[in-house]
This record gives C-alpha cells, structure tokens and sequence, in this order.
C-alpha cells in the first residue's frame, strides 16, 4: 500500500481533544467557550501534546450540542467571537500546538439557511442540497435506514409530503454530496479556516458523507427487537448502502488538494469497526489518517487488546488516529474496571498507542486519570439519553474538567454548570500537580518520552507472540509492552534493553540492568535498545 504522506508534524506528535463546552468557561456562563480554552492552553503544552483537536464551537442550536451547525463561517455567541478564535490559534501557534477543527460536512442543522430555503421551496436550488423522497407505497419512510441515536433515519416534511434523510437526529438534516453545489460550498468554508490559520480538520462522519444513490434497504443482519438500546439496534442492520460508500473517497481527494498548499492535515471520524474497512476509507491519497474506533469497544482481555491493535497496524501501516476515549464513550477507566484498577489499566494501554504508527490522541481529563463523571437522571442533557430511555448517553464523560480549588474546581465561576462537576478536587490539575506520583505526572512523564523518540518514523511494529497476557511490540530500537494480565509478569530481555517509562512507578521494583523487567498487572513499559548493540 502506498504510504501516507502526511505534514510532517502529524505522525510525530500527540493529540489532545477539547471537547469546548466542558473545558473551561471563561465568562462565567457556566458553558465552556474559546476564551476559556485559551487561558489554559498552557496547560497542553505542559503535557507536551502537539495538537490540539477543538470540537465544534460553530453557530447552533445546540440540539447536539453543536454537531448540528446553523453558520459554517460564524461562531456560536455561547462559545465567543471569532476575534476569540483568532487568539486561540495566535495563542496555540505561540505555544508550538498546532490547532485541528472539527467540521461536520455529514449533516447541518435545520436551523441552516440551506436547509430553511430547502424545506420552503421543493423547486429552489436548496433543496437538493438535502436528500429527500417520496414515501413508500404504504406512506412510511422511503427505506429502512435507521438513526444512530434511535428510530428512522427519515422524518417527513408535512408541507411537501416528502420525507427528510438524517442518519443523526430530525434536527440533523444529511448534505447530499450527490450535488457539485455542496461541494463548492464546503471547498470555501475549508478555505475560510485555513486562510484563519488553522492546521488541519477532524472530519465528523468522514465514513458517511455519500449514500447510496439509489437509497437502497440495508440487508438485516438480525430483527429489531425494539426495547434494545439504539445502538445495539443499529449493529442489527448491514449498513452496506448508508455507510462508506466508495464515492466518498472521492471528496477526501478533493479536500486533499485544497488542504495541501497549506500544510494543513485531515483526520477522518472514521467510524468503521472492521480494520480492512478503514483501511479502504484510507488508501493514502485522500485523509492523512483516521479514528481507529475498536480500542473503545474492547474488554480487557490480553488477546483481545492485542487482536484489536494489530488489526489496525496490519491494516494500515502508515498509521491511525489512537483513541480510548473521546466525548462520545464511557471513560476507559469506567470500561476498565473503574477506580484505581480502571486507571492503571488505561493508562497501561496509552503506553501501547503512544508507540504506535499514527497519532495517539486523549480526550480532555483522561490525562487527570478521570473515571465517568456522575449525573444525575434528572440533570441529564444528551438528546441519546432524552431520546433512549434508561440510558445515561454520553453526559458521563463529558462533566466539566477539575482544574483546581475554588467554584465549580475552576471550571466556571457561575452559579450552576451546564453539566454537574463529576469529580472531586483531588482529581483536579492543580492537586495532581503537586504530587510527584500522580496520575498526571505519569503522563507526562510517559508523553515526554515519547516525543524523545525521534527515529519512531517509518518504522513498522512488530507484534510479539506471547501467551502469557502481555502485549507487546517493537517499533525501530524501541519496545512497548503492557501487563494486561492480573499476575506480574517478566519482560526477559537481552541487556541491550534499557526502562525509559514505567506507568507504575514504585522504587520497590528494580529498573533491571540484567534484561528481565518485572511488569506489575495493568503496568506498561517503554524500552529503547542501546544504540550500536543491535
Ligand atoms: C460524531 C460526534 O463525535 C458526535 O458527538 C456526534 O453526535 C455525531 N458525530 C453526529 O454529528
Ligand atoms: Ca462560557
């Protein structure tokens, strides 16, 4: 396969996703906003992250919490003025982060003026910018398609008597990439954030931006039993004619030659569960790179955890976007057995992606080590959790960031959040800061590392075949191995091998001189091989 040529700063440095509404309020609204996140960019930089990926901060009505966007070119009053944007990337850029925008291309709001003017006039030219049909023969939806966030991936325009596509929610209306129009539209709407100094975008639904042309039923793979949650619902069906159509590369190639001149960098929200899939989303000339989405959906299990990174490696050696979590999944602390026990465990598995080809990415607080925060039935907010009842959606993973002592631990001076505080002052920046064995602390100790690997590049990794639950690779002159097993376990190695990291530090246990490196359950480990030794 070909190799991605990506900017040269992708692949050597890590991500860190903002998700703006929880990360810092700085004018006391209780709602995070841009000149929150600019007076704690420092804190990214502390860390030692290269990127910073913003989620959407656009005009909105918020149905889903901005991934419904109403003005492509205008910020939401909520997040701050586009003078605001402006300083966070003079700010960013000051610091040595580059700055990744999320842009949502799958679908707009109905709020948009596209889709105002759509639904008004079925002869205008907007409505072709959205994917409308006529009913079934029986008045029911034009096929069998269904939402992520639960019931039919269609609603009917009374007015018209035509049905509306939306594979998210009614107020989440799907471009029909099928029309040059919506084409030319978003090539200046790249180029309006570009010319702003952005360094590159994450695409929203990168998998899905073209559908079927003739809107074919998806094949089932099992029945509906309605009571499950929407999710479960969704993996019922073969999404063979509403996902990853081929067609879609194409836009990744045209996105290509506009982000090139600039430098600028497109990570695809690729949300393809079979590795072999993603790689047909990622052929090298199209997106630089995307989301490896598995890692989020996996036990802790040694052969699995092993089986799910490989597939990926294997599948696309020049790399992937590394994830465990993001605002869109229970924390993996929570996934991983909660507590203490989740958190080792999770950052065990960071050590793995942060050797691994690609960009390794971390949501807002996994660096704090953050379990799911709490929320109460009555304060949840997310339109999955409104829609579905009995679940909690995503609001879990989204509680404001603990930054230190004070209102709302620092987050926001008003009155009441947008969401509850979902942790203690103990798990906050400034307490963890201060103690040499935090769990920040180790991840910056193990991010500084990693950005001391420079001769990482271009080499591939090398699975290890070990029964034993340990997963391990090597990549160049460098190894990195986690104990997923619930017993130590020993790295026997040559005495060229010498303990750059260990994510449980604990004098008790030697740094071995002779090879052998005893790894504590959950425990990961990088190494490097003496130069010369080889
Ligand atoms: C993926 C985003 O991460 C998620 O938060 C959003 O709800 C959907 N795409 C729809 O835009
Ligand atoms: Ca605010």
């Amino acid at each position: 396969m070909k190799p991605v040529a990506a900017p040269s700063w992708l692949f050597d440095s890590v991500g860190y996703e903002v998700y703006i509404r929880s990360f810092c309020d700085g004018n006391g609204d209780g709602i995070g906003d841009l000149p929150g996140l600019s007076s704690r960019l420092d804190h990214l930089a502390r860390i030692g992250v290269g990127i910073v990926w913003i989620t959407p901060f656009y005009k909105s009505p918020m149905a889903d919490f901005g991934y419904d966007v109403a003005d492509y070119r205008a910020i939401d009053p909520v997040f701050g003025s586009l003078d605001d944007f402006d300083r966070v990337i003079a700010r960013a850029h000051d610091l040595g982060l580059r700055v990744v925008i999320d842009i949502v291309p799958n679908h707009s709001s109905i709020s948009h003026a596209w889709f105002e003017a759509a639904r008004a006039d079925p002869q205008g030219e907007y409505r072709d910018y959205y994917i409308w049909r006529d009913p079934s023969p029986d008045g029911g939806p034009p096929n069998n398609w269904m939402s992520h966030f639960g019931g039919p991936a269609w609603t009917l325009d009374e007015a018209s008597g035509q049905y509306y596509l939306h594979l998210f929610l009614p107020e989440q209306p799907d471009l029909n990439w099928r029309n040059p129009a919506v084409h030319r539209e978003f090539e200046q709407i790249l180029r309006f954030w570009l010319d702003r100094g952005v360094d590159g975008f994450r695409i929203d639904v990168a998998h899905a931006m073209v559908k079927d042309e003739q809107l074919r039923d998806n094949p089932m793979l099992m029945p509906l039993d309605g009571v499950t949650d929407a999710r479960y619902q969704f993996a019922c069906m073969d999404h063979k004619y509403d996902l990853t159509q081929p067609e879609t590369l194409d836009i990744y190639r045209e996105w290509r030659r506009i982000v090139e001149p600039y430098g600028a960098a497109l990570i695809g929200e690729t949300y393809v569960l079979d590795a072999a899939d993603l790689a047909k989303m990622l052929p090298g000339d199209g997106l630089h790179t995307g989301f490896w989405f598995t890692p989020m959906h996996m036990g802790w299990e040694a052969n699995t955890i092993r089986r799910t990174l490989k597939a990926a490696t294997d599948a696309v050696p020049a790399g992937v976007g590394w994830v465990q979590s993001s605002h869109d999944e229970s924390r993996p602390v929570a996934r991983f057995g909660g507590g203490d026990l989740g958190r080792r465990r999770s950052l065990g598995l960071s050590v793995l992606m942060m050797g691994l080809p690609g960009v390794p990415f971390i949501y807002e607080g996994e660096e704090l080590g953050l379990d799911d925060g709490v929320v109460p039935t009555d304060r949840l907010t997310d339109p999955v959790a409104v829609r579905n009842e009995g679940s909690v959606g995503r609001d879990p993973c989204r509680t404001p960031m603990p930054w230190g002592p004070g209102p709302n631990l620092g987050f926001s001076t008003a009155a009441d959040t947008w969401l509850p505080l979902g942790h203690d002052e103990q798990w906050s920046v400034a307490s963890q800061s201060a103690d040499p064995e935090s769990h920040l602390n180790r991840v910056i100790a193990m991010i500084k590392v990693r950005n001391s690997l420079t001769d990482l590049a271009g080499e591939r990794a090398s699975w290890m075949d070990r029964d034993d639950g340990v997963v391990a690779f090597t990549r160049g002159d460098n190894m990195f191995a986690l104990n997923a097993d619930d017993t130590a376990r020993v790295l026997d190695c040559d005495p060229t091998w010498t303990c750059l990291f260990r994510s449980q530090p604990d004098p008790s246990v030697p740094t071995a001189s002779d090879g052998r490196f005893e790894l504590r359950p959950g425990e990961g480990m990088i190494l490097a091989r003496t130069r010369g030794v080889r």
